[in-house]
This record gives C-alpha cells, sequence and structure tokens, in this order.
C-alpha cells in the first residue's frame, strides 16, 4: 500500500503533540514537529540580534539557520546549525515571539519546503503536526486531523506540562491569555493560518483521556489506509 501521510492541526494545548508521536509510534510512521522548526527559526533569530518585529529583517534572515529534524516519534530531536536546539525552542521568550516570525512569508516558504522534504523522504508514512498541514503544507495527506478543545482545558494542559518541565509557579490565568493571544495571532495570520481543511476530521479533546485521543486517531487512521 502506498505510505500513510497523516496531518494533525489544531491550536495549542490540544493535546497535538502527545498524540502524534504516540500515533507515530504504534503504527510505525516517521514524525515531524513543524511547531518545533518554527520555534527553532525564531531562537536563531533572537540569538543573533534579528528583531522578531523587524518582518524585513526576519525575511532576509530566514535562509542562514540551518534546522534538522530526527523523525523517531520515541525520541524527536531538532538541531540549529548543528547544536541541539530541544531545550531552547521550548522557553517562553521563544514562544512570546514566534507568532511573529512564523507570520512571515519568507520563513513559511523555507519551512514548507523541510517539511514537504521530509513526508516525501519517509518511505514507510509519517504524522505531521502544525497549523496549516492539511491546508497548506500536504493538502494531498492520506488523513486529516484538526484537534480542538475549549480554552479551558488547553490552559490546564499547558499549565500541568510547564509545571513537568520545571516551572514552579504556574500562573494559569496567564497560561490561558498567553495561549488565547498565540492562537488568535496564527488564526489571523495572512499567510496559511491556523485552519481546518475542508475534508479534516475534527476531534475535540476537552472531554478525552489522551489515550482516548490516540486511540480515536488511530481508528481513522486504520479506516482509510
Ligand atoms: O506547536 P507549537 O505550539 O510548538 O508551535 C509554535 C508556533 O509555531 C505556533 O504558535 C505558530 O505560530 C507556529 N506554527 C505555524 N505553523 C505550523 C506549526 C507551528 O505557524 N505548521
Amino acid at each position: 500500500s502506498n505510505p500513510v501521510i497523516v496531518a494533525i492541526d489544531g491550536p495549542s494545548g490540544t493535546g497535538k503533540s502527545s498524540t502524534s508521536k504516540a500515533v507515530a509510534a504504534k503504527l510505525g510512521l516517521s514524525y515531524l514537529d513543524t511547531g518545533a522548526q518554527y520555534r527553532a527559526m525564531t531562537w536563531w533569530m533572537l540569538s543573533n540580534g534579528v528583531d522578531v518585529n523587524d518582518s524585513a529583517a526576519v525575511a532576509t534572515a530566514a535562509e542562514k539557520p540551518v534546522i534538522v529534524s530526527g523523525a523517531d516519534p520515541a525520541a524527536p530531536t531538532i538541531t540549529v546549525d548543528g547544536v541541539d536546539a530541544s531545550g531552547p525552542i521550548r522557553t517562553q521568550e521563544v514562544t512570546a515571539a514566534v507568532s511573529a516570525v512564523s507570520a512571515v512569508p519568507e520563513v513559511r516558504t523555507r519551512l514548507v519546503g523541510l517539511q514537504r522534504d521530509a513526508a516525501a523522504g519517509a518511505p514507510g508514512g509519517i504524522v505531521v503536526e502544525g497549523r496549516d498541514i492539511g491546508t497548506t503544507v500536504l493538502p494531498d495527506a492520506t488523513v486529516k486531523i484538526f484537534l480542538t478543545a475549549s480554552a479551558e482545558a488547553r490552559a490546564a494542559r499547558r499549565g500541568g506540562e510547564l509545571k513537568a518541565t520545571g516551572g514552579a509557579q504556574v500562573d494559569l490565568v496567564a497560561t490561558r491569555e498567553a495561549l488565547v493571544r498565540r492562537d488568535a495571532a496564527d488564526s489571523g495570520r495572512k499567510t496559511s493560518p491556523l485552519a481546518k481543511a475542508d475534508d479534516a476530521i475534527e476531534v475535540d479533546t476537552s472531554e478525552l483521556t489522551l489515550d482516548q485521543v490516540i486511540e480515536c486517531v488511530v481508528t481513522l487512521i486504520e479506516e482509510k489506509r
């Protein structure tokens, strides 16, 4: 059978990453976190003194960083100019700047190229997660999933993640506000905004456990394969 290409999109805090990695591991597929690539690009800009609010400067710099993603869902990696960036791309500084960087068309063109290469180069198939995978990056994907959840559920999950990764005091109200702001920016930008593709299957994860979401997505893929 043809390699299965799975596009998983949705706003932050819907369980996209956990679901995508688990589904890829279960089905023996490669995995690509496109959000990590936008974060890596943003980290490079911040580290190299590029003003992230100067879209012309960001556009010019967009071709410079060498960004390489590992495809193993059990141990996803990302390097920027050969340096492991998995830690630095998760800082609040990067999170706060990433929507501005990802709205720049030159950034998107560059990263979408990497993303299409990754999908074409995954012989057994791949799970690609992001915001515009089903609409723009891989419009011919075998299966398109759009994950949603209430703002409360998303803030609670993101708060839990931040706590787990070392944050002592997590302000849920601030977390919720930052999430809502980032999703509004991602949904409102001109170039390939966060959107559900017409042929994507929407799964509301608010009331589901992670295991239930994984099972649901695996079933949807098996029906199409
Ligand atoms: O998925 P994650 O929250 O790590 O994504 C970080 C940011 O990268 C998003 O808020 C969005 O601005 C950008 N992004 C994007 N297109 C994608 C994936 C992520 O614009 N396909």
